[in-house]
């Protein structure tokens, strides 16, 4: 037996126990003769002591250790005279009476510490001693935790977890395909999936009813602290359903997750059109625990003879509250911020409302107290604000660049509290997204997506500006300024989606080739069904009140969608290549 208990296990009740204990040296000190040893394992930490009178192999193997060496001890346990009270084992300690290193270990290239020493790089390196620390391995134990709830909730309502396959062809969600040659035929590649959409609605053709997959999905797209090359998707289904059911069913397993593993209660989320979510917010994630909102103040604004905003389409408007006190040198910085190619503004009008009333303003020329004092009402500024001004000829375009201003001004003033949390589900998307660049239209979401029913005329036209009208029953659930999940009520008659493919551009027989299996499939009695998919690592970084979902996956990948770890992508051999058909040479 290697060990009767762990390192966490340990009270004031076992004192005098016979125990054996095994796990890292975290460290170890020497004190007025006696040494003193903080082992350490998965569950926690001990306290062992040797005293100088102990046998000398002990305390010859005990001054031989060295950081992370794994040992096995055998001792009593006793009561410490000097308790710690921010440990769990902090009322005991083990008096040795054996010890055995198990096995030595090199100098750990940065500090198993919660706070370590080592920098992004390193640690990724050597993930596996930075999952002994403490955040680290609390992040998978959260992860594993919200697994196991979201199983528990889903089984409770007869969802079937069934695996789809990882080897598949193209899917439609609209990032880069990984892709896998096949050896046996030659010249041919599997994909990836980037999600198990198309699988998960035959599953509800063959009758399946209700599913779910905590799964792996692969896409091929710039990385950022929300995005991973590899993650995980909670993904869903069920038949017979409408957006209702849908919202309510995963409305109440958010609801489940909060409470069992937050204890939060998130209450009945609010419902925005993505319509008021970009108008109000600039983005379709708002992030609602702020006001700050987006107000048009163009019709307040325009024809004081200021050319800038006096050409504009669209001019609006944040009140930061309790900014009116920014020096020129702050409000200076903040328009080079948003000139910054992230943002793209062209720059950025300011009108301060001062505490006495008065204004004072970057278009003081043109706009006399009583103009400014319109344009203040119209953005519903108090004093002590400052209004931030932005204007062009697409109201979506400056909305958006407001939108990320107002959440750089959210974290700026503090407003963001990673404990406070507040959800809500986006609805009624926009079924079509035109691309000026294409001159086409692509589907918002994905190409299984129902048109709204009451929109099917618009659906049927020809004309661009209908089709732009018309709106799915789709939706997302967004959590503190991140998208969580999405998902729709999906088309399930042949020629709806017949007609889908049309309007994207995508011909018979492109759309023969590529999504063949899914259009004969719905000729077989497809039952009418929606669904939606929750980003799992979002889920976890959110709830453990980070915006990174690196910290949440065991081995992630870096911004180069690089495993430093395991140094992959690598070459590979030709002998390799050539088994598969693939000639990398360059063409001369
Ligand atoms: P969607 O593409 O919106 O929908 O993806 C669902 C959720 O997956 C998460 N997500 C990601 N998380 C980490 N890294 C990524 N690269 C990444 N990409 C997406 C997001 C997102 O909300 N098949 C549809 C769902 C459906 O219609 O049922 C789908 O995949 O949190």
């Amino acid at each position: 037996m290697y060990r009767s208990h762990t390192c966490n296990e340990l009270r004031l009740s076992d004192a005098g126990k016979e125990v054996t204990l095994a796990g890292w040296v975290q460290k170890s000190r020497k004190l007025g003769g006696m040494t003193f040893i903080d082992l350490r394992d998965r569950y926690g930490i001990t306290q062992l002591v040797v005293s100088a009178e102990a046998p000398q192999e002990i305390l010859d193997t005990t001054s031989s250790l060295g950081r992370e060496f794994v040992i096995q001890v055998k001792g009593t346990v006793v009561e410490r005279s000097n308790k710690n009270p921010k440990m769990d084992t902090g009322d005991i300690e083990i008096q040795v009476k054996a010890i055995h290193v198990l096995n030595k270990s090199m100098t750990p290239p940065f500090t198993i510490e919660d706070v370590s020493d080592g920098g992004d790089d390193i640690r990724m390196k050597y993930r596996y001693l930075d999952i002994r620390r403490n955040p680290v391995k609390n992040a998978l134990i959260l992860r594993h935790k919200i697994a196991h709830e979201v199983r528990n909730y889903l089984d409770s309502l007869n969802f079937l977890e069934i695996e789809t396959p990882y080897l598949i062809k193209s899917t439609p969600e609209g990032a880069r395909d990984f892709v896998v040659p096949s050896r046996v035929n030659p010249g041919q590649f599997y994909a990836l999936p980037q999600s198990p959409q198309t699988f998960k609605q035959l599953l509800m053709v063959a009758g399946c009813d209700r599913y779910f997959q905590i799964v792996r999905c692969f896409r091929d797209e710039d990385l950022r602290a929300d995005r991973q090359p590899e993650f995980t998707q909670i993904d869903c289904e069920m038949s017979f359903v409408e957006q209702e059911d849908v919202l309510n069913t995963f409305e109440g397993m958010m609801r489940t997750l909060f409470k069992n593993v937050l204890n939060v209660e998130i209450g009945t989320l609010p419902r925005m059109s993505w319509y008021d979510a970009m108008d109000k917010y600039g983005s379709d994630k708002p992030d609602i625990r702020f006001g700050m909102t987006i107000h048009e103040i163009t019709d307040a604004a325009k024809g004081k003879g200021f050319g800038v905003l006096d050409g504009a389409a669209y001019i609006g408007a944040i009140a930061v509250p309790g900014a009116a006190e920014y020096t020129r040198k702050q409000i200076d910085e903040l328009t080079e911020w948003v000139k910054r190619p992230q943002v793209g503004a062209k720059g950025l009008i300011y009108i301060k409302v001062n505490a006495d009333g008065s204004f004072k303003s970057s278009i003081d020329k043109f706009y006399a107290p009583e103009d400014l004092a319109r344009i203040a009402e119209a953005t519903e500024a108090q004093k002590g604000d400052l209004i931030l001004v932005m204007s062009g000829d697409n109201n979506r375009k400056v909305q958006t660049m407001l939108g990320t201003l107002r959440i750089e001004m959210g974290n700026r003033l503090g407003l963001r509290d990673p404990k406070v949390f507040a959800p809500l589900w986006i609805v009624d998307f926009p079924l079509f997204e035109w691309s000026e660049e294409d001159s086409r239209f692509y589907a918002m979401h994905h190409p299984f997506t129902a048109p709204k029913p009451e929109h099917m005329d618009w659906y049927c036209s020809d004309k661009k500006e209908d089709l732009e009208k018309v709106c799915a029953n789709a939706y997302d659930f967004v959590l503190n300024g991140t998208e969580l999940g999405g998902g729709s009520i999906r088309i399930h008659n042949a020629d709806v989606q017949k007609r889908m493919f049309e309007i994207l551009g995508i011909g018979e027989q492109e759309a023969e080739e590529k999504f063949g299996f899914i259009i004969h499939a719905f000729q077989y009695g497809a039952p009418p069904h929606g669904g939606l998919a929750f980003g799992f690592d979002r889920v976890c970084a959110l709830f453990g009140g980070s915006d990174s979902i690196r910290d949440y996956i065991a081995f992630p990948k870096n911004n180069q969608a690089r495993d430093v770890m395991i140094d992959s992508p690598s070459v590979i051999d030709q002998s390799q290549l050539d088994e598969l058909s693939i000639d990398v040479r360059k063409k001369q």
